[in-house]
């Protein structure tokens, strides 16, 4: 087994000869926040994993896993089942000891052979579209933690429901989008967020997948259009669920693009601010500061300038540009793309996850990246709002690592602190690259522990690797840290049809490939 990779400075300066960024982000920091910023409390020691290829999922030394809950299985009373691709994962405590919650869990997109039944090249039926709108969209499911310190799901609780692309909801905007105030369901629930008064965000991403786009011709990848005549412009934003209620609510506020996630941060004033990441090639990073404290229905949303370090609003009121393009607010809302390239900001290689150090306060943020701009294997990217204050309008952003042979990763997606401050990272190497050329080298999509301080701090420690053609999604610690959940999606998505499968994870023989949640027990000296 190789050891673990260590990075240097030598890891950022190569950046700049990569197309990511362009010009303007010449100086570099020392990856490791000093002594002070961060005390040295004694770390997990582990091996990295090496090149992994096989249909099984693999953990290094120290690791303990079990399948927590997988697609299919009936939640409750009324037959509602466990949606596919399960991806971002919430938490929120119950009762005050925290051995009682909710999860929350995203079904970002259906595989129509293992959904529907679908086969490429025939026809969609009314009831196979129906079968995938079942399937996507997001699960709450009530957990406690049992006397062996394990979390349970509780069968038929009251609290497990399911949202799906079926269920109705309020789209929370100054007038009617598309002559409606209300949206059926949501879709392409991607990653997500937490906000501090304990309800999920939920983000819609590749949404134009389903139903088509604005002016978009041709058919759909999933061609629901065929079937319902659901308007495009009602898929694209951030959905907010209240768990206890089962309720969701569309926060047209954030915007409408390819939210990858949706990662809340408590102002000093009591106000959220979010961070959100739009995740296709030349799109930008956007954060939205919240009028009120408590809710996220009103505020104002703004794009990253990564060259000027400078927040740009999109409020029509404050540019002409806006004011001459858009008829109101809510239209410059609904093609936000639009409204963000006509004030500037920065086109970037896909940025995905975004998560906050704990301990520095500063935001990270995975750039998947863009082969076709030379940016094959991606980076992570650091953002120090100016005086910590996620209210700023100004920051500096500067790289933090390049993914690569060297450091032994590839297009981040995922991004998860553990409590003590170390950064816990997902890679999502696409389908047709992964253990290909210049792929070969990364093995399958794994999870990655990167420790922050300590003796350990500057290794890249490769834990987990999973399954043929899968991506390990959605990382998320329990309240004390002990236990990581992690969501197994699309194994086998590859599959021509079910004659020749490419995964038979997690069953083997020859089952159907089924996506999964993982209950992973961290070794707990990683928080001694
Ligand atoms: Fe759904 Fe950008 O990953
Ligand atoms: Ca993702
Ligand atoms: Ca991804
Ligand atoms: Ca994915």
């Amino acid at each position: 087994m190789p050891a673990s990779r260590r990075y240097s400075r030598r890891d950022f300066v190569q950046f700049m000869g990569r197309a990511s960024l362009g010009a303007g982000l010449a100086t570099f920091w020392n990856p490791f926040v000093s002594a002070k910023d961060r005390e040295r409390t004694p770390q997990l020691s582990m091996p990295s994993l090496g090149i992994h290829t096989e249909d099984s999922l693999k953990f290094t030394e120290g690791f303990s896993h079990e399948i927590f809950i997988r697609y299919g299985d009936v939640i409750n009373s009324q037959g509602d089942r466990f949606g596919y691709n399960n991806d971002f994962i919430g938490m929120i405590p119950l009762n005050a000891a925290k051995t009682d919650a909710l999860l929350w869990i995203n079904h970002e997109y259906p595989i129509p052979l293992f959904v529907s039944g679908y086969e490429k090249g025939k026809i969609k039926t009314k009831a196979q579209v129906l079968l995938e709108q079942k399937s996507v969209g997001g699960s709450i499911l009530r957990v406690k933690l049992n006397s062996q310190s394990t979390w349970e799901w509780q069968r038929d609780d009251l609290y497990n429901r399911r949202i799906d692309a079926l269920t109705e909801m309020p789209l929370i905007a100054d007038r009617p989008i598309a002559g409606f105030r209300k949206a059926i369901g949501t879709l392409s629930n991607c990653s997500g967020g937490v906000t501090p008064w304990n309800t999920f965000l939920t983000c819609e991403e590749n949404s134009h997948d389903y139903y088509g786009d604005i002016d978009a011709a041709g058919s759909s990848h999933f061609g629901w259009e065929a079937h319902f005549d659901n308007p495009p412009e009602h898929y694209g934003w951030v959905v907010e669920i209240d768990p206890k209620k089962a309720s969701a609510k569309k926060l047209c506020a954030l915007g409408r693009f390819g939210h990858e996630s949706a990662t809340t941060i408590l102002a000093p004033d009591g106000r959220c601010v979010v961070y959100s990441g739009d995740d296709a090639s030349d799109q930008c990073l956007y954060k939205f500061i919240a009028a009120h404290p408590g809710s996220l229905e009103r505020g104002e949303l703004f794009v990253a300038d990564l060259l000027n370090g400078k927040w740009l609003s999109l409020d029509i009121k404050k540019n002409k540009k806006l004011k001459n393009r858009f008829k109101d607010q809510t239209e410059a809302l609904i093609h936000t793309r639009e409204a963000a390239e006509l004030v500037g900001g920065t086109k970037l290689n896909r940025p995905e996850d975004i998560d906050q150090d704990p301990i520095t306060k500063d935001i990270f943020v995975a750039i998947t990246g863009n082969a076709s701009k030379g940016d094959k294997f991606g980076s992570l990217l650091r953002i120090k709002e100016k005086d910590s204050d996620p209210r700023s309008l100004e920051f500096t952003a500067k790289e933090f690592l390049l993914g690569g042979t060297k450091l032994g990763f590839a297009c981040p997606d995922n991004l998860a602190f553990d409590k003590s401050g170390n950064l816990w990272m997902t890679s999502d190497i696409g389908g047709s690259s992964i253990n290909k050329g210049d792929f070969k080298s990364f093995g399958n999509n794994s999870l990655f522990f990167i420790p922050l301080k300590g003796t350990q701090a500057g290794k890249i420690i490769k834990v987990a690797s999973g399954p043929i053609e899968a991506e390990l999604t959605g990382p998320c610690f329990s309240f004390d840290g002990k236990a990581l959940f992690l969501s197994v999606q699309h194994p086998g998505e590859r599959s021509p049809n079910l004659e020749a499968l490419t995964s038979h994870w997690p069953d083997r023989g020859k089952s159907l490939p089924t996506p999964a949640v993982l209950q992973i027990r961290v070794p707990t000296s990683a928080y001694a």
